[in-house]
């Protein structure tokens, strides 16, 4: 069995990351480990309904921030732990670092508590890596525009928003760089993905 790695990606809404998944996934597959794609808010049942509520209803930004928690908190428990105890490897859309960006950075509210409640939340458990897409938020807009579906509550937030997350991210980068790799999400998705590329194998040699 091979030992189970936890793997997050980040970034702004429209830094691409999403697109970059199933490359990761099929990159540990080629390690002959079990890949486990999940997401947040969400990854269980009561957390899909969570991240419906939370991206589509309007809350106070610390009920928003408790809900991500809370929804965390499920899928820690629930598909986080068991598949790491099982030697998967997982990989999750977003987790931790989300909040201290978009609730913290982009709303203003207080880390240390939050800190706090992560380690309630997750007391044993940090990402082996994070692959944080880092892109200009104008930049950002214009691939959104692109996509044709509407936008949700955060996608509607204005780009000074998009700004202040996009530092909180930095700043959780500079806070544990061996922990958070930052790409480059500039440019065509192919240019993004061999730094991805590069950047995963400079993680997991
Ligand atoms: P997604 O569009 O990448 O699936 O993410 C859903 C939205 O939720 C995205 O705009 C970021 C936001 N979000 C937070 O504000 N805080 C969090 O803790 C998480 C996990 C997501």
């Amino acid at each position: 069995m091979t030992t189970g790695r936890f793997i997050t990606v980040e970034g702004i809404d429209g830094a691409g990351k999403s697109s970059h998944l199933e490359f990761l996934a099929s990159a540990i597959r080629a390690r002959g480990a079990e890949a486990v794609v999940t997401r947040e808010p969400g990854g269980t049942p009561l957390g899909e309904k969570l991240r419906e509520l939370v991206l589509h209803e309007p809350m106070d930004g610390t009920t928003e921030a408790l809900v991500m928690f809370a929804a965390r908190r499920e899928h820690l428990v629930r598909v986080i732990e068991p598949a790491l105890a099982r030697g998967a490897w997982v990989l999750s859309d977003r987790f931790s670092d989300a909040t201290f960006a978009y609730q913290c950075g982009g709303r203003g509210l207080d880390r240390g508590v939050f800190r706090t409640l992560e380690s309630l939340v997750h007391p044993h458990r940090r990402p082996d890596a994070t692959f944080l897409f880092d892109l200009d938020p104008a930049a950002a807009l214009e691939r959104q525009r692109a996509q044709s579906r509407t936008p949700d509550k955060f996608e509607r937030e204005a780009a000074g928003f998009f700004g202040r997350v996009r530092e909180a991210y930095l700043d959780r980068a500079r806070e544990d760089p061996a922990r958070v790799r930052v790409i480059d999400a500039s440019g065509g998705i192919e240019d993004v993905r061999a730094r991805l590329a590069e950047a995963f194998a400079r993680a997991f040699p």
